[in-house]
């Protein structure tokens, strides 16, 4: 229960990935506010559980690709409860959002490519300047979700690849700039994980399978294996990692591409 008595948001969190770092943070003894987009009924169950652990949980809808919701979202969290001590940037843009976006370079639009850079990207800048604020004197942690399509290439994920890329970058930046405030921020950068998101990719059984074939530990990645991570760089154990981008892909990147293996 190393964290009871921490107040956690973590952005994206009604499935996949967000939700088992919710439901994690939880575990570890954190009371977690989730946001969502679309999926109000699966954010409530999110809250049930975070509840059924003895937590508090409380949801809240926000679209993270727009400031002015994040401005509201983050309004309701200061009027709400007043502070934060833990602030999970997770939301990606899914489903239709992506039209444009997802997809051969030559092919690229700017809707679809405009939207994951505002979620992905500037969603982080306008999220992180009104968590800091909040987590005056708390030793707050921030953690952002990017996923090593920033190194390999992947069919379809040049614009991800790109947002993913300046989210790490500014994950640097401000860990140079809030570290005086004691507030550690890091990225979780993970290899395919089986939520909705993969299941967009084209050939998506070949890459599950190919994935759990390459992979060194054997299998494919599972939200939980993120979230534990995501956990422990919440704690005071991992007070000295900052700006740092911790793989957690199973080794993966270590042998993919490797013709002669
Ligand atoms: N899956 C992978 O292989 C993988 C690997 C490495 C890293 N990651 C990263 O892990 C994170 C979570 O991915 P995932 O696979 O769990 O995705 P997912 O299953 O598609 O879930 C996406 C989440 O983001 C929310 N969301 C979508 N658009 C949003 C918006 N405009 N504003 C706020 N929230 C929004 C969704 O809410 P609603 O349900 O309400 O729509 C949902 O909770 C992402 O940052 C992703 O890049 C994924």
């Amino acid at each position: 229960m190393e964290l009871e008595g921490k107040l956690a948001f973590v952005t994206g969190a009604s499935r996949g990935i967000g939700k088992a770092i919710a439901l994690k943070l939880a575990d570890m003894g954190a009371d977690v506010i989730i946001n969502y987009y679309k999926n109000k009924d699966a954010a409530e169950e999110v809250v049930k559980e975070i509840e059924a652990k003895g937590r508090k949980g409380y949801a809240i809808q926000g679209d993270f690709g727009k400031k002015e919701d994040i401005d509201r979202v983050f309004d309701e969290i200061k009027e709400k409860f007043g502070y934060l001590d833990i602030f999970i940037s997770n939301a990606v843009a899914s489903g239709r959002e992506v039209v444009g976006g997802f997809a051969p370079f030559l092919k690229l639009r700017e809707r679809g490519t405009d939207r994951i850079f505002n979620i992905t990207a500037k969603g982080f800048i306008w999220s992180a300047q009104r968590a800091v604020p909040l987590m005056k004197g708390r030793k707050g942690k921030i953690v952002a979700i990017s996923s090593t399509g920033t190194k390999d290439y992947m069919p379809y994920y040049a614009i991800h690849a790109a947002a993913k890329s300046a989210l790490e970058a500014l994950v640097r930046y401000l860990a140079v700039e809030a570290g005086p405030l004691g507030i550690n921020v890091n990225t979780v950068s993970g290899g395919p994980i089986d939520t909705e998101a993969i299941q967009l990719f084209p050939d998506y059984e070949k890459i599950k399978e190919e994935t759990a074939k390459l992979t060194p530990l054997g299998r494919m990645g599972e939200p939980e294996d993120l979230a534990g991570v995501v956990g422990f760089l919440c704690t005071e154990d991992a007070r000295w990692i900052q700006g740092q981008t911790i793989v957690v892909d199973g080794g993966l990147s270590l042998v993919r591409g490797k013709k002669d293996l």
